[in-house]
């Protein structure tokens, strides 16, 4: 008989969770209360309380999260730096909110950019810089970023999508710069079914916010439209579930920063051909995705089709396989030398890793690996 697939991530809402949420949809289905309400407002006091932020301002998405920020920082016209190596609505939200994006390489060991490249890209275009925390590890380079952008009169925003409780010296991601982003779609370390937070502690970031997005509305109750702002409200269904995986955001974290360790310990002594990533010094990561680095010339895909045809393991896919000038609507930002960010995508794979991962399924994700270093994969 074979194994049940050891799944790539694994989204947990339990009887007990899931009896909550039933219980506060049948009251919003019985109130009417569907959208704006109690339940919205408690998830951004409690999320915002959570990391250490004034203010939350919860939305449908991570995607609007980020362009709500980037319309309140005025980038129309704009060049804002933003990292190759993240997702898609990285750089499109600043294309939607009227700006360019200028493309920044990475430095392999943190996944993140550099103070150094930061300098180097800068030019009189610039007015900020979008810091993403890939994986949930944040660089230990982020106090040299803050200094450095005071010192340029630039204004520092997170793309904290993947970096719920993500901290370095304790400072949460999300709360280093001016706006923080969360995205809290189903694959993401806690999640509301579609939904995203800015998180600040300007209160006028955030009450600008909440006008934008509600159409720009001067009010909830006045029809006048004072900015240009678009339907980015978060529903009240989608607060309730986001409410409840926050409740147990704190233990769902430890229980993948077990799981991190133990690939840690594993991967570090056995020479399993793919190398554990040391997460950055002062850097207590949240392990949305655990990665490993290849060496030159393993075949990826070949490798993870093996883990899971011979050992029942699947590999979720890379946090980002190839950097953003590679996708062809976004080729024309290709700044020509992005030679970290061509590494860090093209050597890195992820190992399966949720918050109700077993030890028997980490064990399995670890015996497997060293098998497929016997068989010479990598
Ligand atoms: C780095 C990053 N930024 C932004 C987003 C967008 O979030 P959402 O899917 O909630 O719009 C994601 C999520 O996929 C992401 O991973």
């Amino acid at each position: 008989m074979s194994l049940p697939l050891v799944p790539p991530t694994r989204i947990d809402f339990d009887a007990e969770d899931r009896a909550w949420i039933a219980e506060r949809m049948d009251e919003v289905l019985t109130t009417g209360q569907l959208t704006l309400g109690k339940y919205g407002t408690e998830l951004e006091q409690k999320f915002a309380a959570l990391h250490n932020a004034k203010h939350g301002v919860v939305v449908n998405s991570g995607t609007a999260s980020l362009e709500i920020m980037l319309r309140i920082a005025n980038v129309a016209g704009k060049d804002v730096l933003v990292p190759a190596n993240t997702f898609f609505a990285t750089a499109s939200a600043v294309i939607s909110a009227g700006g360019n994006p200028v493309l920044m390489d990475t430095d392999p060991t943190t996944l993140s950019t550099t103070a150094a490249e930061i300098e180097r890209r800068i030019t009189p275009k610039t007015v900020g810089v979008m810091i993403v925390h890939i994986a949930g590890f944040v660089t230990h380079e982020m106090p040299a970023i803050v200094d450095l952008l005071k010192r340029k009169g630039l204004w520092l925003m997170e793309d904290a999508a993947h970096a719920h409780l993500a901290t370095l010296d304790g400072k949460h991601a999300g709360t280093f710069g001016w706006a923080g982003s969360f995205s809290f779609y189903p694959t993401k370390v806690m999640t509301s079914g579609e939904g995203g937070i800015i998180i600040t502690d300007d209160e006028k970031m955030a009450e600008e916010a909440r006008l934008y997005r509600d159409q720009g509305k001067a009010s909830f109750f006045q029809n006048s439209h004072i900015r240009m702002g678009y339907n980015w409200r978060m529903s009240e269904p989608h607060a309730i579930i986001g409410l409840r995986h926050l409740h147990r955001l704190p233990g769902m974290v430890d229980a993948r920063r077990r799981i991190g360790a133990k690939y840690d310990a594993a991967l570090g002594k056995a020479n399993s051909g793919a190398r554990p990533m040391p997460a950055p010094k002062g850097c207590a990561p949240n392990y949305y995705k655990y990665v490993v680095m290849l060496p030159e010339g393993v075949d990826r895909a070949k490798l993870k089709a093996w883990l899971k045809a011979e050992h029942g393991v699947q590999c979720s896919g890379e946090v980002y396989e190839f950097p953003l000038h590679k996708h062809p609507v976004l080729s024309h930002l290709d700044p020509g030398n992005l030679p970290g960010a061509e590494i860090a995508c093209g050597r890195q794979m992820c190992l399966p890793i949720f918050a109700s991962m077993t030890d028997a399924e980490a064990d399995r994700v670890i015996a497997a690996l060293a098998a497929a270093h016997e068989a010479g994969l990598v």
